[in-house]
């Protein structure tokens, strides 16, 4: 059984602070100050080169794999972590595609996060006019399947609507027609409960700064199916893939297994930062947080459409068709989600009218959730969203 109250108290939140927003950046751990410290004083500073070997930091993509492996129903040895998102998207696009060698159509939904769309149009250019890009309503997935798709990608639950896919659906129609199935976990991994074993996917990627909680620009994850990795090309294949790196050779062979999706080398720091939040998930089961996820995500779309009835609700009502988001439109979205901030609740905006509230149970529980709902009544029912100050644009949204 999880004890949230526990993982609660090994957060850094601000004062005052109601923090909805842990499905873009997850907060602080308490003792990542103290674990990035200890790495840049103990490691860097007293090892310098030699800690490679004495400090383990070339294994510390595999190890951080394995305990991100738990959290997706992942076995030991399927994932490795590094660089970042997107890069892992282009990878896994590109060890598709040439495993497929005669199938040339990458399919996708205009659902999908733009930067996974871009690295698939920069990825099909590349390849020259026999390859394409389809991207067709997400409803009509399915049937876009056909003996020409090399592979379908999309992001399991919606970055910003919250819905959950049909993963199983789509995988058994891929299957049924030999495409293979990459998932976008970016909005699952620490979220729900995905299975990746159960569900047989073929690639998967994934993202450690959101519920994962390692810091902003922290690495992201590369996830093979063990039966397909010995004979996937890694494509944007780097010296840390190759099965000797340090012979030097001038031709490329890929190491067995996991590793041949390495890239480069590790981000030690950030690496550092996130074991230490994976501290906290070593102690909690996913099928807990699944389900306190339910309920407080069931708690504030009920609250909200009782005291806010100017926002519209468009995550799905059946909590099982749903991450851990909840999102409403408003027409004045982004000058609202700015008020709501200025009174202590974070959460975030997305164009063109998308105020977005995620839910971690690790650090939010029941309380929180009553006193956001409140926070939002009180700048939906004033009004307070109409000051000036909560009209200019900023950057990141
Ligand atoms: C679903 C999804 N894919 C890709 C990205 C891009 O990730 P990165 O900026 O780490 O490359 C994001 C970022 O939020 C995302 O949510």
């Amino acid at each position: 059984m999880s004890d949230f109250v526990e993982t609660k108290s090994k957060f850094f939140l601000p004062k005052g602070v109601i923090y909805l927003d842990g499905n873009s950046l997850g907060p602080l751990p308490i003792s990542a100050q103290k674990r990035v410290e200890h790495t840049l004083n103990n490691e860097w500073g007293e090892m310098i080169v030699t800690g490679w070997n004495k400090a383990g930091w070339m294994e510390q993509p595999n190890k951080v794999g394995n305990r991100i492996a738990r959290l997706v129903g992942a076995a030991e040895n399927t994932i490795t972590v590094g660089d970042t998102l997107t890069i892992k998207v282009f990878q896994a696009l590109a060890s598709a595609v040439k495993h497929q060698r005669n199938r040339k159509i990458l399919l996708t939904d205009s659902s999908n996060f733009p930067s996974d769309i871009y690295a698939a149009q920069g990825l099909v250019n590349m390849m020259g006019p026999d390859y394409a890009l389809n991207i067709v309503p997400t409803d009509k997935l399915i049937e876009n399947i056909n003996e020409n798709v090399a592979a379908i990608f999309f992001t399991e639950v919606d970055y910003k609507t919250g819905r959950r896919y049909e993963t199983q659906n789509i995988l058994t129609a891929a299957k049924k027609s030999g495409a293979l199935v990459i998932l976008d976990l970016a909005h699952s991994a620490g979220a729900i409960d995905t299975n990746l074993t159960e569900l047989d996917v073929d690639l998967a990627v994934g993202c450690t700064y959101k519920y994962l909680n390692g810091g902003p620009g922290s690495p992201a994850f590369t996830y093979v199916n063990p039966k397909l990795i010995n004979s996937l090309d890694p494509c944007l294949s780097g010296w840390l893939g190759h099965e000797k790196p340090f012979d030097f050779s001038l031709q490329y062979n890929p190491a067995v297994g996991i590793d041949r999706m390495r890239i480069g080398t590790p981000p030690v720091i950030g690496l550092a930062a996130l074991e230490a939040s994976l501290d906290i998930w070593d102690k909690v089961n996913i099928s807990d947080v699944r389900r306190a996820s339910i309920d407080l995500t069931e708690q504030f779309i009920k609250g909200v459409e009782r005291y806010c009835p100017m926002l519209s609700l468009i995550t799905p009502r059946n909590p099982k068709n749903r991450g851990s988001q909840v999102s409403f439109s408003f027409q004045n979205g982004y000058a609202a989600m700015q008020a709501c901030i200025e009174h202590g609740l974070i959460g975030d905006f997305r164009a063109p009218d998308v105020m977005r509230f995620g839910f971690t149970p690790l650090f939010i529980d029941a309380d929180d959730v009553e006193r956001a709902i409140a926070i939002l009544a009180r700048i939906m029912s004033r009004e307070l969203w109409q000051d000036p100050k909560f009209q200019k644009r900023k950057k990141v949204t």
